[in-house]
């Protein structure tokens, strides 16, 4: 089969209505959880490492376990760099042989985000990259752990602005935009709702890609309003992580003597595909290849 690149199911994924979750993680057990999902239901896959995850797990690691994933199941399957936050960092992922980079900016000043996009997109033009994505509002919260309080409190100023988002994309040339619209990093007691005419306005004014990230804890009904209104990736990482940890957690609980790994992430690696599985379904991927 000839590989498709992310960029043809993006534009899939926006032409009928859909989108693809991008599912993070940081060692082989989730990862399989995961391919055993895109297998399962007929998947096209995004995965995703932060720089957290492929701090530990190696950028080169990663790449060499995604692309003997595509071999053995002939699915198309990407890999995307989560939240790089210098164009360093980015660079050693490009160079790596990622699929697809995301440079996040949001923590320089716009115009210099700008310029730091500018030269990530070319240096991905140079390379294989298919799609980059920009980000200017930085999406609050955190998915190193699982919540039980308050989601960080959002004023709607700072949701990303519809007429600056044209301006990112105009003078960056990035292919995917994150978008603040209410989504938040992690899963709280209530995740904030989200402001689906804000996302009607920067449609308006975009012609790239919109993605949306902190998916985790977010009511499935809400994240498909979006995607019916244009958004073609959700982040996934907290809820896959949570998956993972506390399965083990009872594990090592209820078999305190086990001590073989292959026996020890069994259920982890089920309970990754379960979280990964209901994604794929409500968010309408499955049997897209
Ligand atoms: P969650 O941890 O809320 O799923 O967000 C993940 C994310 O956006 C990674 O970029």
């Amino acid at each position: 089969m000839v590989q498709r690149t992310l960029k043809y199911y993006y534009t899939k994924a926006r032409k009928e209505g859909w989108a693809l979750p991008q599912f993070n993680f940081s060692c082989a057990e989730q990862l399989q959880g995961i391919i055993e999902a895109g297998v399962h239901l007929k998947a096209p896959l995004l995965l995703g490492t932060s720089e957290g995850d492929s701090r530990f797990l190696g950028k080169t690691q990663a790449v060499a376990l995604v692309e003997s994933y595509r071999k053995d199941t002939r699915l198309p399957i990407f890999l995307n760099f989560d939240h790089g936050k210098s164009f360093e960092s980015v660079k050693e992922a490009i160079e790596a042989g990622y699929d697809a980079v995301h440079f996040d900016g949001s923590a320089f000043l716009f115009k210099e985000n700008i310029a730091i996009a500018r030269k990530v997109v070319a240096l991905a033009r140079k390379n294989r990259i298919s799609v980059v994505e920009g980000e200017f509002s930085e999406i609050p919260g955190k998915h190193s752990s699982f919540h039980k309080g308050e989601a960080p409190l959002l004023s709607k100023d700072s949701f990303t602005d519809p007429a600056q988002a044209r301006e990112f994309v105009r003078k960056t040339g990035v292919d995917s935009l994150a978008v603040l619209i209410g989504t938040v990093h992690g899963i709280y007691k209530k995740n904030p709702n989200l402001d689906l005419e804000r996302l009607q306005e920067i449609k308006k004014h975009v012609m790239s890609f919109l993605v949306l990230h902190g998916g985790s804890g977010t009511p499935p009904r809400d994240l498909l309003a979006a995607v019916k209104t244009g958004v073609v990736k959700v982040n996934i990482s907290t809820e896959l992580r949570a998956a993972f940890t506390n399965t083990l957690r009872e594990t090592l609980k209820k078999e305190p003597d086990e001590i073989a790994p292959y026996n020890i992430f069994v259920p982890s690696v089920r309970a990754v595909q379960k979280a990964a599985e209901r994604h794929i379904q409500f968010l309408g991927s499955a049997n897209k290849i």
